[in-house]
């Protein structure tokens, strides 16, 4: 993809995600590099999470302002408590969902050697231990927390493969591990555990809140717009495309470009992609990201989206649209992820 006018010339190096790419990858990060790397929601660009250079390099690399945390990935449960104060509350949760999609925010120890760059200099940060074999092995091998955000430029659409890496990041990075596609497709629920008396959902994401709920035994509260912003990252336009989203879209116009869902997609689009033919919402994650980048063309004044239920992962793939849908005004001053 894209004008490549010099053929071998391709930096970053992509490399293939077997266990001697694995190795070069640890190596790298451990000498202060930036790496790219697949998890089961999107891929992460990790950096060593006790090192502040090469963390700094991350917000450099991403555009991302330096009062939005970093999620910082560890190999195993047992690691986190070096880092971070687990109630009860917190421990079920994690044994249930780790490793997986969930990432839980949660006070940190204050002798912790991570990184306030990572942190922002808040006194919690975001623990997650992710499933993707490739992200253990490398997790495993490099011993200590990698930081990672989602690998996209702040405001971007996530990457759910090597390509949108490379595309969007360039030779920022320095080196993309390819495990080829995403399975999951959106990132991890964000879930803030710090606070005793309640569970706050940050951010819906890969585990759905009637799972999180289940587990937890309690209603998991939305973050709500009138309270204080608790999660820097999730203010304002994210996510987006260049071309404007219409949602909820029951009829499509000849110049928009129409993002399906289900066994009936809407007649009259030139350019159309079904997120699920069969109606699957966990296709549709798996798609989402992806089906929004390959939209986003020439040609195409705007994209529009068949309505999608909010159950299961649709709470997490409606989030995404409506952030990506805001008018970019709202972007001002704001932090994507
Ligand atoms: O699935 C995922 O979570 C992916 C993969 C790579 O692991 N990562 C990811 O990271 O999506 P990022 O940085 O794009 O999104 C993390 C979100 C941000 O909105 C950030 O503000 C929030 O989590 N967050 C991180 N630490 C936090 C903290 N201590 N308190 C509140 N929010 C926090
Ligand atoms: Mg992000």
């Amino acid at each position: 993809m894209g004008a490549g006018s010099e053929p071998g010339f391709m930096r970053p190096e992509i490399v293939r995600a077997d266990g001697k790419g694995i190795r070069r990858a640890a190596a790298v990060l451990r000498r202060g590099g930036l790496v790219a790397f697949p998890t089961e929601t999107v891929y992460g660009l990790g950096a060593i999470a006790t090192q502040d250079v090469a963390t700094a390099r991350i917000f450099l690399a991403k555009g991302r302002p330096a009062n939005n945390p970093l999620i910082v990935h560890l190999a195993a449960l047992e690691q986190a408590l070096g880092f971070v104060w687990m109630d009860e509350r917190a421990r079920r949760l994690a044994e249930a969902f780790w490793p997986g999609p969930l990432t839980l925010v949660l006070p940190l120890k204050t002798r912790s050697v991570i990184s306030k760059l990572a942190t922002a200099g808040l006194s919690t940060v975001g623990i997650r231990i992710p499933a993707h074999p490739v992200a253990r092995k490398l997790l495993e091998l490099t011993g200590l927390p990698v930081a990672a955000p989602s690998a996209n430029p702040s405001g971007r659409p996530s990457p759910t493969r090597a390509e949108h890496v490379r595309a969007d990041l360039g030779d920022a990075v320095d080196l993309i591990l390819d495990g080829g596609p995403c399975p999951v497709g959106v990132e991890s629920t964000v879930i803030d555990a710090s606070d005793p008396e309640r569970l706050v959902l940050l951010r819906p994401g890969g585990v759905p809140r009637e799972r999180l709920e289940k587990v937890a035994g309690v209603a998991v509260a939305p973050l709500t717009d009138d309270g204080p912003v608790r999660s820097p990252g999730l203010v304002g336009r994210h996510y987006a495309p260049r071309r404007p989203l219409r949602l909820e879209a029951r009829a499509v116009a000849p110049d928009e470009a129409l993002l399906a869902f289900g066994p009936e997609p809407l007649e009259g689009a030139r350019v159309m992609l079904n997120l699920s033919p069969a109606g699957d919402l966990e296709e549709a994650a798996a798609n989402l990201f992806a089906m929004l980048r390959a939209l986003d063309r020439e040609g195409v004044r705007a994209i529009a989206v068949m309505p999608i239920p909010r159950e299961g992962l649709g709470e997490a793939i409606n989030d995404r649209l409506q952030r990506a849908a805001l008018p970019d005004t709202e972007a001002t001053g704001t932090a994507g992820a």
